[in-house]
């Protein structure tokens, strides 16, 4: 199937030989009114399904973005500026509502809003949960979504570079060959250059007897560990979902892109057999004329948690007393939609110590500053092409606090829907139910990491991973520009603050370790005279803030039990419609999550091709 463009078609006539080298659109005029699957937003997971999808010559394929390309801006390729992006123009610039628990605090939440999605901003760690992480999302009822499962799909998605002989010198790295793939899409390899101070975080966390496993991506993801990034091994530039899904496929002829356009609708039809997707309503900004393009086949959402829920309730699904109140007639009531959401949050505990070389250096001093970015130029090494996060800790409750069985005892006297939002369907709640007997069992388990420590040269950021709080994305407006209200609900249950609280004095306890102690540690944050549990619970409550894996809003699962599409990706109660994103995941894994995302991506491309 091949594009035929009035463009094209035009210049031909007058005898010149142009074939446009991009499907890249930036406007509706080149567009067909028709396509096999239209794909909404070209973020990590529509990217990965664009390109599978078209990699069969007799499907077309058109993917809808509201955002544009980047322009190789050093802020998207450099590894030491990862994490600048937020804020920039390809950013959503979006903040949580209002959080009571938070003293009321509006947490932002940066999302990528470009080709490549939230893959341009991210911090760039490609690591994997663990095995028991993704095993509950099949215990729970999904059948084909256990660790076994998702395996395959890892690995299809990566291509691996081992650690250079330096680095695995210098720094004792290991891996295991056989668990990466290595003729994927994205670049995944380990920085070249490390930031010194890391080797007393080693040292400390060896310290207090963390093991160290041969390589945290094999599904044991438990203890301290290097973790590859979403890096070109050669460049030491970012590998994002543009750069290894995008760009290798933007010369298909079936395949096209148009940048700038937001999807503010779905549209359908009733048949005999029930409603039917049969493609979407986009435009460019609130007041522009709303162009339709058609789904032969099916629409697949893959704009995000966030806004993939926010797109399914504007098109009438979802719960239906949520839908009245913006005046939308229910098409299909899947009261799942928007729920079951949860993000990964985190407290720092700040330190100074002694070292004599930190990423502050490259602020302080801008000799060295030039000198570095020089260094990187010309030989893709040094402290730019470190993206940070390179060794990272996993741990279970046990591992770092004695408080076990009182946290698990915490979570065992709650009714499990004490802590849900009051209007909360019944359906959800017994998929809740399910979910807390899981997450209350894995408190006391020794395969399922609670706590993530990333360390930044004396800060501690402490990730809680296994939330127990659940919020909700929902409409504030039916106006489709109107961001809608998202609510992770963070720490709103206590076994979140409780975790957090035995992580602060566990982080203390790092600091004081004899690797550590000779720097001569100074706590800064949130200083040495908040000790009491509840002047820590006050600390966390005004410091947590984000780790950018907003998840859950449109679960895989039984509709039954709150979910919102079946194991192959269906929309409950429509055809014709698929959600492939982050949303999908019914509990977030111990990990940061793209490369998960990806892999399930990979897997819903198997499902859509096979059905
Ligand atoms: C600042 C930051 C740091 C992170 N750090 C890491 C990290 O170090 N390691 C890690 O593993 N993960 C990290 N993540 C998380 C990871 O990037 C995301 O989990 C992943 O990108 C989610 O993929 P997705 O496909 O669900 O959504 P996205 O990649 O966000 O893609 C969604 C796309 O849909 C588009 N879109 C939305 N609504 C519409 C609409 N209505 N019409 C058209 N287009 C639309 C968006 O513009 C976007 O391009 C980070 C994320 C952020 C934001
Ligand atoms: C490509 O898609 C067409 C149309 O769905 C299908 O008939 C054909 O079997 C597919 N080809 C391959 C190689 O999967
Ligand atoms: C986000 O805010 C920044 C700074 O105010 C701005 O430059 C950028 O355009 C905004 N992003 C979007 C998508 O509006
Ligand atoms: C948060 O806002 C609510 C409602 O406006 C108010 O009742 C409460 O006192 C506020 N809490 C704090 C800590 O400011
Ligand atoms: C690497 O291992 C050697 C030998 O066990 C040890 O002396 C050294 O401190 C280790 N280096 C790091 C960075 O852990
Ligand atoms: C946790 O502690 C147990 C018991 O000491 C030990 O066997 C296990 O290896 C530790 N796990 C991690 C991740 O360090
Ligand atoms: C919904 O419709 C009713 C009746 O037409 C109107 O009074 C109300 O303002 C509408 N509400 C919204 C949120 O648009
Ligand atoms: C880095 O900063 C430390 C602490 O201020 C200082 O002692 C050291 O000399 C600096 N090194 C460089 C290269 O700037
Ligand atoms: C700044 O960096 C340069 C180059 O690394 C170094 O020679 C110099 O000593 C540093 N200055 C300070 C004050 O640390
Ligand atoms: C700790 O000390 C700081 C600085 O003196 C003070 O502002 C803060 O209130 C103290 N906190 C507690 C819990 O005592």
């Amino acid at each position: 199937m091949h594009f035929v463009r009035t463009t094209a078609i035009t210049i031909l006539a007058l005898g010149l030989s142009f074939i446009s080298p991009s499907q890249a659109l930036t406007s509706e005029s080149g567009l067909l009114p028709t396509y096999d699957y239209v794909i909404v937003g070209a973020g990590v997971s529509g990217l990965t399904v664009a390109n599978r999808l078209s990699e069969n010559e007799s499907l077309s394929i058109l993917v809808i973005e509201a955002g544009e390309f980047d322009q190789d801006e050093d802020y998207i390729l450099i590894p030491g500026l990862a994490g600048t992006g937020i804020g920039s123009k390809y950013d959503w610039n979006l903040t949580y509502v209002g959080n009571p628990d938070l003293g009321n605090r509006s947490v932002s939440i940066p999302l990528g809003k470009a080709v490549g999605g939230s893959s341009l901003l991210n911090r760039m760690t490609f690591d994997r949960g663990s095995r028991a992480d993704y095993d509950r999302w099949k215990t729970l009822g999904n059948s084909g979504w256990g660790w076994t499962d998702l395996f395959p799909f890892f690995k299809k998605s990566e291509n691996f570079t081992p650690p250079t002989s330096d680095i695995i010198d210098e720094w004792n790295v290991t891996y295991d060959q056989s668990v990466h793939g290595t003729t994927g899409n994205v670049q995944s390899s380990y920085a070249p250059w490390i930031w010194p101070s890391t080797k007393h975080f080693i040292s400390a966390v060896t310290d207090l007897e963390v093991r160290i496993p041969l390589d945290g991506a094999s599904g044991d993801a438990l203890g301290g560990f290097f973790v590859s990034h979403n890096q070109d091994p050669v460049t030491a530039t970012r590998s994002d979902a543009r750069r290894a899904y995008w760009d290798p496929a933007s010369g298909r002829p079936n395949l096209q892109l148009v940048t700038g356009r937001k999807v503010t609708k779905l549209l359908n039809r009733q048949t005999a057999r029930g409603v039917q997707i049969t493609g979407v309503e986009f435009a460019p900004s609130p007041y522009a004329q709303r162009s339709i393009v058609h789904a032969r086949k099916e629409v697949i959402l893959a704009a995000g948690a966030i806004h993939s829920p926010q797109l399914l309730q504007l098109s009438g699904i979802g719960d239906p007393a949520l839908l009245a109140r913006h005046n939308i007639s229910t098409v299909s009531n899947v009261p799942g939609v928007g729920r079951n959401f949860q993000d990964h949050l985190y407290v720092p505990v700040v330190f100074s110590f002694d070292f004599p070389l930190t990423a502050t250096n490259l602020t302080t001093n801008s000799t060295f500053a030039a000198e570095s970015l020089a260094l990187y130029h010309t030989d893709q090494t040094g402290p730019y092409a470190d993206a940070t996060g390179d060794f990272l800790a996993f741990l279970p409750t046990a591992n770092f606090t004695s408080q076990t069985s009182a946290i698990q005892q915490l979570a065992q006297s709650q009714h499990t829907t004490l802590y849900l939002d009051p209007d909360t369907p019944a359906t959800l709640a017994r998929g809740y139910a399910s979910q807390h007997e899981l997450l209350t069992t894995g408190l006391a388990a020794e395969n399922e990491a609670q706590l993530e420590i990333i360390w930044s040269d004396g800060t501690f950021i402490l990730g809680l991973q296994h939330p127990f709080s659940r919020g909700s994305v929902r409409l504030a407006s039916s106006d489709p520009f109107t961001p809608p209200l998202a609510d992770p609900a963070y720490l709103r249950n206590p076994v979140d603050v409780a975790i957090l609280v035995e992580a602060i004095k566990y982080a203390r306890s790092l600091a004081q370790t004899p690797s550590l102690a000779a720097f001569n540690p100074v706590e800064l944050v949130p200083g040495g005279n908040v000790t009491s549990d509840s002047d820590l619970e006050a600390y966390i409550r005004g410091a947590a803030d984000s780790l950018f894996h907003p998840s859950g809003t449109c679960s895989v699962g039984r509709v039954e039990l709150g979910g919102v599409v079946d194991t192959d990706f269906r929309v409950h109660g429509v055809s014709g419609l698929r959600v492939v994103d982050a949303s999908v995941f019914p509990l977030l894994p111990a990990t940061h999550i793209q490369s998960s995302v990806y892999a399930v991506a990979e897997k819903a491309a198997v499902a859509i091709l096979s059905s």
